[in-house]
């Protein structure tokens, strides 16, 4: 199977957990986006909800699908967050920000009485860190921020280099929200916690890609003999 054909399955079984009514987060990535055609689908067949996007591009891959969206101004608490990510560990502590949209996706999933998250099953590990850690920053004194963040990287018992990411042309990313991402290469991280609270006590750290404690289940899809099975980390209910 290809790798849009898992995605497409996780997204599908996600969607058996969407109901009429719903205020529903919609994340952002390749797997969000299966998700949002899906969903597109049913909206069309008359299914009515109301989404919140986690970026500029599921806000527009969204109005494509003709799903009625609103913004977290309007609807400040929502049902259930669909989000992909980049690793999920047994504990459903997930690395995300691949995408550069880690700030929204955290606001919205944090807003949402539930997130669960899709993925092609070769993205679940034992350990966090192979994926470079996205950490969103403020660009106003980004050399000190850098350095900040690189004593706490260590402090916090981590290993690894931190590149600023860089458009294809080379010009420094912005984010939707108008910030930097510092990608932080560390191939494990022992400690999340400590990571995340080391982190956080960076003034220019606006926010980084370690979700921990806001997942409670990961739909995970494997190619197993030429067929998508689907396996449940945590609890769908
Ligand atoms: C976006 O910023 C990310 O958090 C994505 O959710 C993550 O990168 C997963 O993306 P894919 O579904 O494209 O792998």
């Amino acid at each position: 199977m290809s790798a849009p054909d898992l995605r497409r399955a996780a997204a599908a079984r996600a969607l058996e957990l969407v109901e009429p009514g719903m205020r529903l987060g919609i994340g952002t990535g390749s797997t969000a986006n299966a998700f949002v055609e899906l969903l597109g689908e049913r909206v069309r067949a008359g299914l009515d909800l109301v989404g919140v996007p986690t970026s500029e591009a599921t806000h527009a891959a969204a109005t494509r699908a003709g799903i009625r969206l609103a913004t977290l101004e309007e609807v400040p608490e929502l049902d259930l967050t669909i989000d992909g990510a980049d690793e999920v560990d047994d504990r459903l502590r997930l690395i995300k920000g691949g995408g550069a949209a880690l700030l929204r996706e955290k606001i919205v999933a944090f807003a949402s009485r539930r997130m669960v998250v899709i993925a092609d099953a070769a993205k679940r590990v034992e350990t966090l860190g192979a994926f470079p850690l996205p950490i969103e920053v403020n660009p106003f004194g980004l050399a000190a921020t850098r350095r900040a963040v690189e004593a706490a990287i260590l402090r916090a018992g981590c290993v690894g280099e931190v590149a600023l990411r860089r458009t294809a042309e080379g010009a420094p990313l912005l984010t939707d929200g108008g910030h930097h991402i510092l990608d932080a290469r560390l191939g494990r991280i022992p400690d999340p916690e400590s990571l995340s609270t080391a982190l956080w006590a960076v003034p220019g750290v606006v926010e980084h890609g370690l979700f921990l404690g806001i997942a409670s289940a990961a739909i995970l899809a494997a190619d197993v003999d030429g067929t998508a099975e689907v396996t449940v980390l945590g609890s769908l209910d």
